[in-house]
């Protein structure tokens, strides 16, 4: 049975945390979508040159998406590559021309992922999701009954409940660290973890960033702390891989994870796991097979079987797309538009914001409770009339709406979010 897009919106809002989808039709009418390649970027961007950047994706304009902490749109090179790859296998099935593609793509986007996370290619995994990373980590390492992992409560189950099933088969112990609402600075964190540690422990696994409240982590001063401490870090990377500057040589975690499809706007189902060299004789396998990566780690972990080609392909053309307009530049705009919405929202009469404003403790996600209303009406009502695409927080915990703006959206979209807001509020 097919749905409406309202009823799929409802559908979604049921649980949880959902995105919603406006119920407008997505018209291919309202398009300015170009193939041109982007225009150099000025030293100091301005709202034309993110029109520009917002030309190369195929989101229709008048939908408001803000929704890039759960999935981003890709620009048109990667769309194009993705296609023009597939369409290029399909008509020569040929051994011989896969595995020119699977070599050379997949090492070039390797190569790729080093330079933007600061590290060396020997160090990265490609993998199919943030999700995939942490469970290789939690899998691999050779943990038993003497030794205990310290996570965080606010992690992704991915990086939480994982760990706690594993610990169940393997009998290590599982403590939790407390996320403390609001933010209470990075140095009372680097704290609650230090104070954390036992001689048992193993391993910290905690959120660069999370997706519950936009909480920015100090994450080089906790892995530092861990390290000094003979403690291994998971960092677990979804929500700054591609939104930050992030440098893993600077950082030093044992190990990073984040999902291409998130904030860098590559192809779908596609990740990175970076293990540093220091610990590539800790970590097992989770897949053993055929076809592995050619250089340092990825001969280890990555050898998965047949895999997407062309998608790996795309993910190069990605990460080329986020160089051309600067890794910095990049962060710096998440944080303008972000910093915008927290500053303006907070001005709103009953609204709660629980991020953070100040650039330690927060970047690229805002979320907010508006005032005394339903959050689902809420954001019902965003989408329908203004279409606005977010992600609903129902329940017990933080309830509102996250809003996580990226490179493709406007100051203009901004303003009507805020906009949107005062008049649901009465404002
Ligand atoms: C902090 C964090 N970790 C892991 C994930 C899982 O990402 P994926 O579904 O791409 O594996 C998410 C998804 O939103 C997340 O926010």
């Amino acid at each position: 049975m097919a749905l409406t897009r309202r009823e799929f919106a409802q559908a979604f809002a049921l649980s949880g945390t959902a995105a919603l989808f406006p119920s407008r039709a997505w018209g291919m009418d309202d398009f300015d979508v170009t193939t041109a390649p982007l225009p150099r970027r000025p030293a100091a961007p301005d709202e034309k040159y993110w029109q520009d950047v917002r030309a190369r994706f195929l989101l229709p304009r008048d939908v408001i998406f803000v929704n890039a902490a759960n999935l981003c749109p890709s620009p048109m090179p990667v769309v194009e590559s993705l296609y023009a790859t597939t369409r290029g296998y399909e008509a020569n099935p040929s051994p011989a021309a896969r595995s020119a593609l699977m070599r050379d793509g997949r090492e070039a986007a390797r190569t790729l992922l080093a330079t933007m996370l600061g590290t060396t290619a020997e160090e990265i995994v490609i993998t199919r999701n943030t999700s995939e990373g942490n469970n290789y980590v939690s899998s691999g390492l050779q943990l038993g009954p003497e030794d205990e992992v310290i996570v965080f409560s606010d992690n992704h189950p991915t990086n939480l409940n994982a760990w706690r099933e594993k610990a169940k088969r393997f009998g290590f112990t599982v403590t939790t660290v407390q996320h403390v609402v609001p933010h209470p600075g990075a140095d009372h964190y680097v704290d609650l973890f230090a104070k954390a540690i036992t001689p048992r422990t193993r391993l910290i696994g905690f959120t660069h960033l999370t997706s519950n409240s936009g909480d920015l982590f100090p994450a080089k001063e906790i892995c530092a702390m861990a390290r000094s401490r003979g403690v291994l870090t998971l960092l677990d990377g979804a929500q700054t891989f591609g939104a930050l500057d992030v440098n893993l040589g600077d950082i030093r975690p044992d190990f990073y994870t984040g999902s291409a499809h998130k904030w860098p706007c590559g192809p779908k189902e596609c990740g990175v796991l970076f293990v540093n060299k220091d610990v590539h004789d800790r970590i097992w396998p989770s897949v053993i097979g055929v076809y592995p990566g050619a250089v340092g780690i990825s001969r280890k972990l990555e050898g998965m079987g047949q895999r997407d080609d062309a998608r790996l392909v795309a993910l190069a053309e990605a990460i080329r797309f986020r160089e051309s307009i600067g890794r910095a530049v990049i962060e710096e705009r998440l944080r303008q538009l972000s910093g915008f919405l927290v500053g303006e929202l907070k001005k709103l009469d009953g609204v709660h914001v629980y991020t953070d404003p100040s650039p330690d403790r927060s970047a690229n996600l805002v979320v907010f409770r508006p005032g005394s209303l339903d959050p689902r009406r809420f954001s019902m009502a965003l989408a329908e009339k203004d279409g606005v695409v977010a992600t609903l927080r129902g329940g017990q915990d933080r309830p509102g709406l996250r809003i996580s703006p990226h490179l493709y959206n406007t100051m203009d979209e901004m303003e009507r979010v805020v906009a949107a807001t005062k008049r649901e509020l009465g404002l």
